[in-house]
């Protein structure tokens, strides 16, 4: 399965903070925000990753995560020249995509959850049409809506309803088989003149082919686009952290853990970023995974 990181966008929400930084590479608590999703790839087995964002962000982006060969990864860059959608990226991506089937994630979100690795690797193994994440949220009409029947099967998908039938949000983690490029390709732009990703799956829901896997009120989610959403994740992210000594979204770590690079490329990692607390918990974690140094 190929990935894709979609960190495009001007990120108005945020600004004046975005009018020279891209939102992608604010940093929620101690890392870029870029890291939270692109572990959700990583965690999902999956390395072939094109990052898709705007002329202007690509050079920062990809001094940052580079070609991706020292977390194990094999990362490309594409650009958006303007806001078309969500589901242009499917288009842009298409020659990456090939013939395989493509898991997207959205720049900003932030998922943490302790069945998370396993919900994942379920998931991707199983991708008969398209996978959707839903999570329970108090502003729903922020969001693409799942709206399902009593036995939980998906009946409605609608893009931030002012009405929103459900509390169900969609989260910005997609699953496809191939014909997504093909359905991407087919769609007509919304009023706001977007390819919007709620329209491609919706046609994976007429086909029958749309399946929807409860995230449940026990998981964080969260969209950092706003001030006070990436607070937010911010916060939570501090506590657990500061709580447990672990860290979340630490792509070194989960380099190592899923067997990507070794305890010695991993520790080589860590001394780099060494005065940071993020770098010296990288370099213990390497040592716990066996590295010995001196
Ligand atoms: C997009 C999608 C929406 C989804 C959300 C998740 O909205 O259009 O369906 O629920 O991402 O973050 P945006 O945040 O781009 O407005």
């Amino acid at each position: 399965m190929k990935g894709i990181v979609l960190a495009g966008g001007h990120g108005t929400r945020l600004y004046p903070v975005t009018l020279a930084v891209s939102k992608q590479l604010l940093p929620v608590n101690d890392k870029p925000m870029i890291y939270y999703p692109l572990s959700v790839l990583m965690l999902a087995g999956v390395r072939e990753i094109l990052v898709i964002s705007t002329p202007a962000d690509l050079p920062n982006l990809q001094r940052l995560l580079r070609d991706g060969s020292h977390l194990g990864l094999d990362i490309s860059y594409a650009r958006q020249d303007e806001p078309h959608g969500l589901a242009e990226a499917f288009i842009i991506g298409a020659g990456h995509i090939g013939d395989d089937p493509v898991a997207m994630v959205l720049g900003d979100n932030v998922f943490h959850g302790n069945a998370f690795y396993d919900i994942l690797q379920r998931s991707v193994a199983d991708v008969d049409g398209c996978v959707l994440f839903g999570y329970p949220v108090s502003d729903p009409h922020r969001y693409g809506i799942a709206e399902t029947d009593a036995e939980g099967r998906l009946i409605s998908l609608e893009e931030k309803p002012a009405e929103p039938r459900s509390n169900r949000a969609i989260v910005g983690l997609y699953l496809y088989d191939n014909n997504v490029v093909d359905i991407a390709k087919n769609i007509s732009p919304s009023a706001r003149g977007e390819l919007e990703i709620t329209d491609v799956n919706r046609v994976y829901l007429e086909r029958g082919k749309a399946r929807l896997v409860d995230l449940g009120r026990g998981f964080a989610w969260m969209d950092a686009g706003t001030p006070e959403s990436m607070l937010q994740a911010s916060q939570y992210v501090q506590t657990l952290e500061q709580r447990q000594g672990v860290r979340i979204a630490c792509v070194e770590e989960i380099a190592l853990r899923m067997g990507y690079i070794d305890a010695a490329a991993c520790h080589r990692l860590g001394s780099q970023l060494a005065p940071s607390g993020y770098g010296t918990y990288v370099c213990a974690v390497a040592k716990e995974f066996g590295h010995r140094t001196g």
